[in-house]
């Protein structure tokens, strides 16, 4: 059985289908065994607890440099023995050096379809905002592994969602979790867990497909 820590920083819907999914016994190979938050009050955190989950709160700004944070975060994920790292909504950057210690061993969700709207500065509401100022018909959701650019490491699985003509962010963002992200975050860690996602270069090749 995997060890998981999922990374949080708000809500934590996508935390509560990964824990829903584990529930129906849609994780194969895995369970979560420790939530980490980027923020003290986020409401994922209480999610955690009401699914007996540890959490934890590592806030960037008490450490003073990068360096002293990264070694805050990779003593938790060695203390709970972590096989497998999950960014549901983190808004905090995952430095090089942790990249490179859990190589394709961190997966990501992010809500449009990779290569469009995404990197730098999109984020959160925000995508959903740039996606409708741009006109697109369409969108969706991507699960990728991480790696040192940011939104760039290879695509796992995606899925998409029609934008609607009078939309507003909150809507299309509603629709993109509901209908995307919800459903291919679980199916992507379990495929993770039972070892069916092989990896070369910057394609990932689902095994028994
Ligand atoms: C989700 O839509 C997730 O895709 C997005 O933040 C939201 C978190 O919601 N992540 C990013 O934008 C990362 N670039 P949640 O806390 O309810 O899961």
């Amino acid at each position: 059985m995997l060890k998981i820590a999922v990374l949080v920083s708000g809500g934590g819907t996508n935390l509560q289908a990964i824990l829903d999914a584990q529930n129906r016994g849609g994780i194969v190979n895995g369970k979560v065994t420790c939530v980490i938050s980027s923020k003290a009050d986020a409401y994922a955190l209480e999610r955690a607890k009401q699914a007996d989950v540890p959490g934890e709160v590592l806030l960037r700004r008490q450490f003073a440099d990068q360096d002293s944070y990264d070694d805050a975060l990779l003593a938790l994920l060695e203390r709970y023995q972590i096989d497998l790292v999950v960014l549901a909504g983190f808004m905090t950057i995952i430095s090089n050096r942790v990249v490179g210690q859990y190589q394709n061993r961190i997966i990501n969700v992010h809500p449009s379809l990779i290569p469009s709207f995404c990197g730098d500065g999109f984020y959160g509401l925000r995508v959903h905002e740039a996606v409708l100022k741009k006109g697109a018909k369409v969108t969706g959701a991507t699960v990728h592994f991480v790696n040192e650019i940011c939104d760039g490491g290879p695509i796992i699985l995606q899925k998409a969602v029609g934008v609607l003509q009078d939309d507003t962010p909150e809507q299309l963002q509603r629709r993109v979790m509901e209908q995307a992200e919800w459903e291919i975050l679980p199916q992507a860690i379990s495929l993770f867990c039972q070892g069916k996602l092989d990896v070369a270069g910057n394609q990932v090749k689902i095994i028994g497909i």
